[in-house]
């Protein structure tokens, strides 16, 4: 029996696998709705008429969400904005949201060429999220306290160390392994926030690494799943789940919460893609039919990509010279399609409806 000690460096962090039963009842059980889950919504990506229409919508939220978990808070309204509209945001907590959405998709390009989860690449997506040149911790000092400043836990010391259990990790998740790849994904999540390798952003890289390793299995093609929205509404679980595998080895507790987690956000977002799906088929009709004259596909489409577009948008895709592009957005602005709000000095279209049921968040 390993002696755990809150307040001292966990240097003797045993490596993965861990030596209890992984496959109880439960957790089979949870793998099975948990994968259902997720194959469905495979599924549906891959019938979208353009799989990348939401992606952008699904990563800021994401990015929010996961950022929120460590109190770093922004609204939906500014980072929708902030993302097409050219004035500058000097909220630093805005820019750090986005910086996390740049990381995941950093992520995501890095697993086309080479589909490993390695320490280097969590060391690029740290410091893609910071925005800074950070490295793998070096000095002590490093501890997580709770809210009431009492220490919880102190992760492994020393560079070296660090250095050797990331190694450790980053050989068993890029292994073949008889374990369903659901359960391994939750090892490897509390590993690597137990390994705490960086002084800042240990949590939102072990997040993002979620989506690459979903990607990386083919579980998920594209990583089009909103899961710290789960995190975000069970967020004393999962740091109390976090803690009862290192105070307890209470290991099926939390591969249940990260299964539950798989299991709701995709459903959830199932839910939303058909829901956003239906309203984009009805504009469709609907613009068709009102106005013709500026009706086509790819306006529509384009409107659905975010919540908020530009005239610029549109000359971009090629829809038009600036002043064409305008008239569009009011014609979509008069009939009720899109509002108008006014950003500096940009005048910034919303479509109400889709961002209605963006921020319909709650989960079952
Ligand atoms: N008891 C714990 N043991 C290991 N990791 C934990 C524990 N409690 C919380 N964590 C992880 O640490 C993260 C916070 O670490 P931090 O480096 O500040 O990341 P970020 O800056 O992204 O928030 C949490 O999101 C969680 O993933
Ligand atoms: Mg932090």
């Amino acid at each position: 029996m390993i002696h755990f000690n809150r307040s001292i460096p966990y240097n003797t962090l045993p490596s993965l696998p861990p030596k209890v039963d992984l496959e109880t009842k439960a957790i089979l059980l949870k793998v099975i709705s948990a994968s259902r889950g997720l194959a469905k919504l495979n599924g549906a990506i891959r019938k979208l008429p353009n799989p990348t229409l939401f992606i952008d919508t699904i990563h800021l939220q994401e990015a929010k969400a996961s950022s929120a978990i460590e109190n770093i808070l922004t609204t939906h309204d500014d980072l929708y904005q902030a993302l097409v509209s050219e004035t500058a945001f000097e909220n630093p907590e805005t820019k750090e949201v986005l910086r996390y959405k740049e990381a995941l998709w950093l992520g995501v390009e890095r697993m086309k060429s080479r589909p490993f989860l390695t320490t280097n690449l969590c060391i690029e997506l740290v410091q893609a999220i910071k925005g800074n040149t950070a490295g793998i911790r070096h000095g002590e000092g490093t501890t997580l306290s709770n809210p009431f400043g009492e220490v919880i836990y102190t992760p492994p010391s020393g560079e070296e160390d660090i250095r050797e259990k990331l190694a450790a990790w980053e050989k068993f998740v890029n292994e073949e392994s008889s374990l369903d790849p659901l359960i391994k994904m939750a090892l490897m999540h509390y590993q690597f926030e137990a390994i705490h390798p960086f002084a800042d952003g240990n949590g939102r890289t072990g997040r993002i690494l979620l989506f690459l390793f979903l990607k990386q299995t083919g579980l998920l093609e594209l990583p089009a799943i909103y899961l710290s929205e789960y995190i975000i509404q069970n967020k004393n679980d999962y740091y109390r789940h976090l803690r009862a595998v290192t105070e307890k080895s209470d290991w099926e507790g939390f591969i249940l919460y990260i299964l539950d987690m798989v299991e709701q956000t995709a459903n959830h977002g199932l839910n939303r893609m058909d829901q956003v799906m239906d309203l984009l088929k009805e504009t469709n009709e609907q613009v068709r039919m009102r106005l013709p004259k500026v009706f086509s596909k790819e306006l529509v489409e384009l409107i659905f990509r975010l919540p908020y577009t530009k005239r610029q948008s549109l000359t971009d895709a090629g829809l038009g010279t600036l002043k064409t592009a305008g008239s569009y957005l009011s014609a979509l602005e008069k009939a009720g399609f899109l509002t108008a709000k006014k950003v500096g000095k940009e005048k910034l279209y919303l479509n109400t409806e889709l961002m209605r049921i963006l921020e319909n968040n709650a989960l079952e």
